[in-house]
C-alpha cells in the first residue's frame, strides 16, 4: 500500500488518528481520558512476566530468581524493572473471601519484599471473571478486597485477564446482546480501575481482553495504562508478524500514561532466528510497547541478553514523547515505518517481512514518502554504525531483518 507521497509524518498521523478506527458502542458512554500527568507508565513499562517462559510452573523461586538475573546480567540498568507474576499463584478464597496463594507461593509479602529489595517491582495477575486463563481463582465480586491485598503485599502492577468473564457473565447475563456484553466488560474493567485507585497505592493497570471492542478508546478513561490490543503471541515468526499489522492503525491511542500493548516479548524463546528476534524488540521498541521481557532469564543466552540490553534501541521505545511509530509504506516484502522522537529526532524502521531466504533483492528507499528531503545522516541501532540515507538508494536486507535507523535531526 501507498500514501500519498509528500505527506509529512505529522500529517499522515493526523489522519489516520481520524479515519482509521470506528467509535465503539461501549466508548462512548466511558468517561474521557484524564490529562493528569500519570502517576505511573509515563513511558512505556519494561520488565519481565513468568507467562510466556514457565507458563503454568511459574514458582516462588523462579521469580526470586529472574529478580537476581535482571539485576546480575545489566537489564535492570537498562530499565527492566517490573518484576511480574503472571497466572497460577492463586489457591482458594477463605470463608471471609480473602485469596489465598497456593504452595508454589508461600508468603507473597516475602517476595514483595525479596524483590522490592532488589530495587525492582513487582506485578501480579488476575481477572474479572470467577477463574483466571488457566482455571485458578479470579476477582469476580472480590475486586476491592482482592485490589486492597494487592497494596498490603506492596505489588506495583496487576494485569486483569478477561478469560471465564466472558461465557460466566458476559454470555449469561445478556445471551445474543453483544453491546450490552461489551458494556459489562467495560463496567469489569471500570471497578476493578477503581479499587485499585481507591488504594492509594500507584498501581499500573494493565488490561488483557485481547483487543475487544476497541479497547484503545475506552481504557485510559477508566484508568488504563495499556492494553492488550491482540490475542496471545506465541514464539514464532508468523505470530509476531501477525500481531505487528493489526497494529497498523493504532498509534494515535499511545502516550504517557497509557499504551497499546502487542502483548510479552517473546525474545530468546522458541526457535526465532537471531535476526527474527531483532526485529521482533526493534518493533515493539518502535511501537512504544511495553517491554516485558519473558525468557528464561538464569539460562539467558549473550546475544540474547545484547538484543534485550540494546540502549539505543530501549530509548526508542522509552522516547518521552511517547509517538508510537506508523507503516508509512509498503513496497513488494519491504515495510517502512517511522516515529517521531523528542527534540526533533526520527526513528525509521526498514523490514523484510519476506520468507524466502534465498531471494534478499536490493529495495529502493523513497526518502519523500517519510516526509525527508535530501540526504540524512543516520545511526544505525544494531551495528552502531553512522550512514548517510540518500533517496533511492539501494538497501538489502536478509529475510525477517532489519534495518533500524536513528535520524538525529531530520534537515
Ligand atoms: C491469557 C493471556 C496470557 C496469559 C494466560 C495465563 O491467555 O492472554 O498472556 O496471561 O492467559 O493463563
Amino acid at each position: 500500500m501507498r500514501f500519498s507521497a509528500s505527506l509529512p509524518l505529522a500529517v499522515l498521523t493526523l489522519a489516520s488518528a481520524t479515519t482509521l478506527i470506528p467509535r465503539s458502542a461501549a466508548s462512548q458512554s466511558a468517561p474521557k481520558a484524564q490529562l493528569a500527568p500519570p502517576q505511573v507508565a509515563a513511558t512505556p513499562p519494561m520488565g519481565w512476566n513468568s507467562w510466556n517462559y514457565f507458563a503454568g510452573k511459574v514458582t516462588d523461586k523462579d521469580i526470586r530468581d529472574s529478580a537476581d538475573q535482571i539485576v546480575a546480567s545489566g537489564m535492570k540498568d537498562a530499565g527492566y524493572i517490573y518484576v511480574n507474576i503472571d497466572d497460577t499463584w492463586e489457591g482458594e478464597r477463605d470463608a471471609s473471601g480473602v485469596l489465598h496463594t497456593n504452595s508454589k507461593f508461600p508468603d507473597m509479602k516475602a517476595l514483595a519484599d525479596y524483590v522490592h529489595s532488589k530495587g525492582l517491582k513487582l506485578g501480579i495477575y488476575s481477572g474479572p471473571g470467577p477463574k483466571t486463563c488457566a482455571g485458578y481463582a479470579g476477582s469476580l465480586g472480590h475486586e476491592e478486597q482482592d485490589a486492597k491485598m494487592y497494596a498490603d503485599w506492596g505489588i506495583d502492577y496487576l494485569k486483569y485477564d478477561l478469560c471465564s468473564f466472558i461465557p460466566e457473565v458476559m454470555q449469561k447475563q445478556a445471551p445474543n446482546d453483544k453491546a450490552a456484553q461489551m458494556r459489562l466488560m467495560v463496567a469489569a474493567y471500570d471497578k476493578m480501575g477503581k479499587a485499585l485507585k481507591a488504594t492509594g497505592r500507584p498501581i499500573v493497570y494493565s488490561l488483557c481482553q485481547y483487543g475487544w471492542d476497541s479497547v484503545w478508546e475506552w481504557a485510559p478513561g477508566i484508568g488504563g495504562n495499556l492494553w492488550r490490543t491482540t490475542g496471545d503471541i506465541e514464539a514464532r515468526w508468523q505470530s509476531i508478524y501477525d500481531i505487528l499489522n493489526q497494529q497498523k492503525g493504532l498509534a494515535s491511542y499511545a502516550g504517557p500514561g497509557h499504551w497499546n500493548d502487542p502483548d510479552m516479548l517473546e525474545v530468546g524463546n522458541g526457535k526465532l532466528s537471531l535476526a527474527e528476534n531483532r526485529t521482533h524488540f526493534s518493533m515493539w521498541a518502535m511501537l512504544a510497547a511495553p517491554l516485558l521481557a519473558g525468557n528464561d532469564l538464569p539460562n539467558m543466552k549473550p546475544e540474547i541478553k545484547e538484543i534485550l540490553t540494546n540502549r539505543d534501541v530501549i530509548a526508542l521505545d522509552q522516547d518521552p514523547l511517547g509517538h508510537e511509530a506508523q507503516h508509512i509504506y509498503s513496497k513488494g516484502e519491504v515495510e517502512v515505518w517511522a516515529r517521531d522522537l523528542q527534540g526533533g529526532a526520527k526513528a525509521i524502521a526498514i523490514v523484510n517481512v519476506g520468507s524466502d531466504v534465498y531471494s534478499t533483492h536490493p529495495f529502493h528507499l523513497d526518502l519523500a514518502q517519510l516526509g525527508l528531503h535530501g540526504p540524512q545522516h543516520a545511526k544505525d541501532l544494531w551495528t552502531g554504525k553512522e550512514m548517510e540515507l540518500t533517496n533511492n538508494m539501494p538497501l538489502e536486507l536478509p529475510s525477517h531483518d532489519i534495518l533500524l535507523l536513528r535520524i538525529a535531526e531530520p534537515k
